[in-house]
């Protein structure tokens, strides 16, 4: 790892494990993109940049070299008004109500290790020895803004992570109209685009597509990250899959509304960029005020999809995920939501925890309908305090109760919502996102708590730890159920209108740092009606995300393969529940439904009291089976081996970091007839080793040995079911 400036060149060189990406100054000080990929040594660094010569209607900004446009020029963070046409970086408005400007270099610096963003979540290091740190102010003179650009490139990984910071050093007041984490210039255009897109209960389903010229568009305007599209996307040769190929990722450190973006100019490159959605935002900046944006994560593969995935696995979940949580092991869970939803009290609760303790599990977690007076969805949010008609002894002497059938105990709130009927909104009606004079309009019977507020904030706050301070609680599920709409804060004047829902976001952080800071003993596990807000910035404060309220084992395959582009093992929460499903009505079998549920953090989401001795004693075997697998499958390294997206099979694997252990997970959806024999070609294991491999679920039948050669070269063979929904594990060990 290095991050070197070449003086006689111009040029800056970061290098990452196997990948180089370098930038070069041009005269007058534009900063030029000038390649991201394969690790080079940099021997001719300062002739890699490719100029067009002059192009009609691309302007120059140099009567004397007409070579010289910024509509050519391959750049970092460009701008909109002096003759770049592609969408631009950052747009800023000054005082005259112009929106032209222009970055020039001023100085840089490089150091190890690297910065904490203000008041946001990111990347992180333990030593400063694991990353190198270059920061690049770039300068308008005229309005007396510095951009500065940091780039922060990790020892062992090919991940590059940036984010600009503005600072207003001019006299007058500026407005932000837009200002993104990055932006690059990609030297063609052969490329597909993949991204992440779903909705409630159908999350993080992969599409793909071929760039093609104009622009490719991923974004969300509902105030969250949302169910709809992730904040991620990837440009992948066309060729590349799984395994091989050139691929690009960008993935944003942010929950907010964002963009992210991909255009196709009319020579044939590609922009991307992605940070804050510009719609809908503006910050003013006075003179003397910063601003930061949220950082995007870039990763670099030649390795395919696997490759990416690999590497975004180990950052976020090494130096993402904070806390004592991040390595230790996840507790496997009773959820009561499906089983009982707002109808409970104590005694039905402690007989859940009962049967959750003969089964082995570790934790019960109490949802929706503790508070207020909440039987429904259509009340008491925001009254953060104990229905005693449910829970007459209070909630201590629940966690008690729970607590002596030796489960931990845990508790759901959804803390940034108001109902309209709740003690909360009668006393504070302003207190919620909205616009004078305009409807309120409601989402699951509910507004938004305007969190830019600071009294908002410290009400929440105070709330949530008088609950967690008075009982035993060592996890919260921290929900979220509608996005925003009429986005307006009451405390904020005419001119910051559109700064509401960052400051939201930015609220929602410092109330999370606050609360995970103070409860460092607390899991924290965030949740938005499933996986509506999976983003990397909720893990920074919950190491673990509730990933869809959709639990049917055969849609749980698309929803957990498709966030295993991005997002580790360890984040995805996934729980055995009842049949008919409650979200398609499908009946599938227990075992299967186990082996979807163990391929993350497993628990189970039914009424344990209902159960039958068959079905129970199947749960207590794949209870002690998790136990004896969840540091592999946790924090192993994943193989996805077969797409749910491209068939009937799905198959995934789990290898240990030392290679010692492996776990393969292969789930058919419908039978065939006649079907023929197959083989599945393993990966990351030793080609000179042997293994032993046996079904862990038919300890009778014998194990066989294999070589590491064969299993991942030949593959190992698949069974020939008659009948639907079926699935199995593959348990591997090395022969010593
Ligand atoms: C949505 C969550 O995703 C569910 O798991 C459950 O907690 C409900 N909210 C409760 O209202």
């Amino acid at each position: 790892m290095a991050i070197t400036f070449d003086q006689a060149t111009q040029t800056f060189h970061l290098q990452g494990k196997a990948s180089s990406y370098i930038m070069q100054l041009v005269s007058p000080g534009y900063l030029a993109h000038v390649h991201w990929g394969a690790r080079v040594r940099g021997t001719n660094i300062g002739s890699l940049l490719m100029r067009r010569r002059r192009c009609s209607f691309s302007p120059s900004t140099d009567p004397n070299d007409l070579s010289l446009s910024l509509d050519t020029l391959p750049q970092e963070y460009p701008a909109f008004g002096g003759s770049d046409f592609r969408m631009p970086a950052y747009q800023v408005q000054t005082e005259n109500g112009a929106t032209v400007s222009e970055l020039l270099y001023a100085s840089h610096r490089i150091y190890s290790g690297k910065p904490k963003l203000e008041g946001l979540p990111a990347t992180y290091v333990e030593s400063v020895s694991e990353a190198e740190s270059l920061e690049i102010t770039l300068s308008d003179a005229i309005i007396g803004l510095n951009v500065i650009l940091t780039y922060t490139v990790y020892r062992d990984m090919d991940a590059i992570v940036r984010s600009a910071r503005f600072v207003h050093e001019g006299e007058v007041p500026i407005k932000l109209l837009r200002a993104l984490s990055c932006s690059l210039d990609l030297p063609h255009a052969e490329f597909e685009e993949l991204h992440l897109s779903g909705t409630w209960a159908r999350e993080r389903h992969i599409e793909r597509r071929p760039l093609s010229a104009g622009g490719t568009v991923i974004e969300s305007r509902r105030g969250s990250s949302s169910h709809s599209l992730n904040p991620f996307i990837a440009l992948l040769s066309p060729d590349a899959d799984e395994d091989h190929g050139d691929v690009y990722g960008f993935s944003l450190v942010y929950s907010g509304s964002f963009l992210a973006q991909a255009e196709v100019d009319p020579y044939g490159t590609t922009r991307v960029a992605m940070g804050i959605n510009p719609f809908d935002f503006s910050w003013l900046l006075e003179p003397g005020e910063q601003f930061q944006t949220p950082e995007a994560v870039m990763v670099y593969s030649a390795e395919g999809l696997g490759g990416m995935s690999q590497t975004y696995h180990r950052l976020y979940r090494t130096r993402l995920c904070r806390g004592v949580f991040r390595d230790r092991h996840r507790p496997i869970l009773i959820n009561n939501w499906e089983a009982t939803y707002f109808h409970f009290n104590a005694d039905k609760i402690e007989a859940l925890a009962v049967e959750g303790r003969k089964l082995g599990l570790e934790l019960l977690v109490l949802d929706d309908g503790w508070f207020g007076k909440r039987d429904s969805d259509a009340s008491s949010l925001g009254d953060w305090f104990v229905d005693t008609t449910k829970l007459p002894g209070g909630m201590a002497d629940l966690a008690e109760r729970v607590k002596a059938q030796e489960l931990a105990f845990g508790l759901w709130f959804e803390p940034e919502m108001v109902s309209p009927d709740s003690e909360l909104y009668r006393a504070h009606p302003d207190w919620c996102l909205h616009v004078p004079g305009r409807r309120r309009t409601e989402g699951r019977k509910q507004l938004v708590l305007d969190f830019s507020r600071r009294d908002v904030q410290e009400y929440i706050v105070q709330a949530l730890s008088d609950i967690l301070a008075s009982s035993p609680i060592t996890y919260v599920k921290w929900d979220m159920n509608r996005n925003m709409t009429e986005i307006g804060s009451a405390l904020l004047r005419p001119a910051r209108q559109r700064e509401t829902a960052h400051r939201y976001i930015l609220g929602l952080y410092d109330v999370l740092e606050r609360l995970t800071t103070a409860f460092p003993h607390v899991l924290f596990e965030s949740c938005s009606g499933g996986g509506g807000r999976f983003d990397p910035g909720m893990l920074y404060y919950m190491p673990q995300t509730w990933t869809s309220d959709n639990t049917d084992a055969v849609e749980r395959l698309k929803i957990q393969y498709g966030t295993s582009l991005v997002y580790p093992i360890s984040t995805m929460g996934a729980h055995v529940s009842a049949v008919p499903n409650h979200q398609v009505h499908r009946t599938t079998p227990l075992a299967m439904r186990g082996h979807a549920a163990m391929s993350g953090n497993f628990g189970y989401e039914l009424d344990l009291t209902t159960i039958g001795e068959d079905d129970k004693e199947l749960m207590k075997r794949q209870v002690a089976l998790y136990k004896e697998l969840r540091s592999l499958i946790q924090f192993g390294v994943f193989h996805r081996l077969l797409s749910p997206f491209e068939g009937n099979e799905t198959a995934w694997m789990f290898v240990a970091e030392d290679g010692k252990e492996a776990l393969v997970a292969y789930f058919q959806v419908l039978a065939k007839p006649n079907p023929p024999l197959k083989k599945l070609k393993l990966k990351g294991l030793a080609a000179d080793r042997n293994y032993l491999v046996a079904d862990p679920d038919a300890p009778e039948e014998p194990t066989e040995r294999w070589g590491g050669d064969e299993l991942m070269g030949i593959g190992i063979h698949l069974p020939v079911w008659k009948g639907d929904l079926r699935s199995r594990l593959y348990r591997i060990h090395m022969e010593e």
